[in-house]
């Protein structure tokens, strides 16, 4: 066994979403928002659930924030909610909901946890959806008002911030695969709103250095290795223009090369959206690019997807977690190594990385969740790798601190460190949440 141990700066955070915990969904002037609509309509989740209450976090932050300073957390990565703090999107702003982002901040710096905000993990006002959303224009012009309101707000204390969660999943998930709000099944709004979302990255991050004196601004993408299932000339044409559609349509513009070509949808159309000046502010330096890792595609030009242009992945033979994701630590050291090679961003932290098993609490009242430990402490071994490589990798935030509502899932997956029972809103740490916490005291892990 080798022991890897973590450079003393190194930041150890837990990540999470509004949408996912907050709940009070309407309370006080809060607007609604495109999640809101979606799991109010029949069939759109699993589970039949919705994020109504989901961990009551709006109502309970402070438990919360206890329970995050108990695991010793150097930072805490959240969202804030849109609707929360523009109810109509533009116009009107909610000092309800201003101010209880004020409170979690307060509480987060007086704890000595450092707070990394994300402008957007994708619950959009309602209000915005009904004149189109992301697909219009518009809506960049709305993100950018959003953009000032909180940072003027929040500015002066929080000095990390991640425009987007994932553009690739509100885009393609959300207009052409239909899964996610606002469940729409057409490719052309997916490929506008991509272009759409890229842009409100690009216009909100001189606005945020505005307001945030000294900020690290990024943007976080999910990324996946994308592997073809066999040598054949169509399955590696297969995987490289899902690797163009889902990893380099949004890294490319970012880094000033445009949009690429290898891509399996009809790149004029997305183009149709580009106006002149666009690329360039796309292409806006950032401090750091935030990165979300779960697992890989194997892709073979067979298999059938659904709708056609969702990747054409292989169900995966070997060990999977509750959500049928393949575990695959080394595609975590792959994708960096990628990045060192064919991008070269200034830094990087590790936003999302986790793992859901369908964990219950015993007779003693814990939790025992071992494949969580094992996926954990093999990714951060790959983590420990990135960073002795010399890769500038600076952070790692598990996905995620207490069970939540998981999307199109419902609440039947559980990613937290704590479980939640959804039912009374106990909050019980599992042994997953001993362990990180050893981690984080010792900023060593024992190697696999
Ligand atoms: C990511 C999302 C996050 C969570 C995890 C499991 O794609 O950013 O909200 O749902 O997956």
């Amino acid at each position: 066994m080798t022991e890897h141990r973590f450079p003393e700066d190194f930041v150890f955070g837990t990540a999470t979403s509004s949408y996912q915990i907050e709940g009070a969904w309407n309370e006080d002037d809060k607007g609604e928002s495109i999640w809101d609509r979606f799991v109010h309509t029949p069939g759109t989740i699993e589970d039949g659930t919705t994020g109504d209450v989901a961990c009551d976090h709006l109502h309970r932050w402070r438990e919360d924030l206890d329970l995050m300073s108990d695991l010793g957390l150097d930072a805490y990565r959240f969202s804030i909610s849109w609707p929360r703090v523009l109810p109509r999107g533009v116009g009107a702003v909610s000092e309800a909901g201003l101010s209880f982002y004020d409170r979690l901040v307060d509480g987060l710096l007086e704890r000595g946890i450092r707070p990394f905000a994300t402008l957007y993990h994708w619950d959009l006002p309602q209000a915005l959806q009904d004149r189109k959303g992301w697909p219009a224009r518009d809506t960049v012009d709305a993100f950018c008002e959003y953009a000032e309101v909180v940072c003027r707000r929040l500015g002066d204390r929080v000095k990390d911030w991640i425009t987007l969660n994932e553009p690739f999943v509100s885009a393609a998930v959300g207009y052409s695969e239909g899964r996610h709000a606002p469940g729409h099944r057409n490719e052309e709004e997916a490929l506008a709103a991509t272009h759409h979302l890229l842009l409100a990255h690009g216009r909100s991050v001189p606005i945020v250095r505005e307001n945030s004196p000294n900020a690290n601004v990024g943007i976080t993408h999910v990324l996946y290795p994308f592997h073809a299932a066999s040598e054949s000339d169509h399955d590696v044409l297969a995987a490289q223009r899902f690797d163009g559609a889902i990893n380099r349509t949004f890294l490319d513009p970012i880094s000033g090369r445009g949009y690429p070509s290898v891509v399996p949808y009809d790149r004029s159309v997305l183009e149709s959206s580009v106006r002149s000046g666009d690329l360039e502010r796309i292409a806006v330096p950032i401090d750091f690019l935030g990165v979300n890792y779960y697992t890989r595609h194997v892709v073979r030009s067979d298999v059938v997807a659904e709708p056609e242009n969702a990747p054409r992945t292989v169900r995966p033979s070997g060990e999977t977690t509750d959500m049928g994701w393949e575990v695959y630590p080394e595609g975590l050291f792959e994708v960096f190594d990628m990045l060192r090679r064919e991008y070269a961003f200034p830094a990087y932290h590790v936003t999302e990385n986790g793992a859901a098993y369908p964990d219950a609490v015993d007779r003693e009242g814990t939790v025992h969740d071992p494949d969580r430990v094992s996926y954990l402490r093999r990714h951060l071994a790959q983590v420990a790798r990135i960073v002795d490589e010399g890769i500038p990798l600076r952070g790692y935030f598990v996905w995620s601190l207490l069970d939540n509502f998981e999307w199109s899932f419902g609440l039947k997956k559980r990613f937290g460190l704590i479980y939640v029972d959804f039912e009374s809103g106990e909050r019980v740490p599992k042994e997953s949440y001993h362990w990180y916490k050893r981690v984080i005291a010792g900023r060593t892990i024992d190697g696999i």
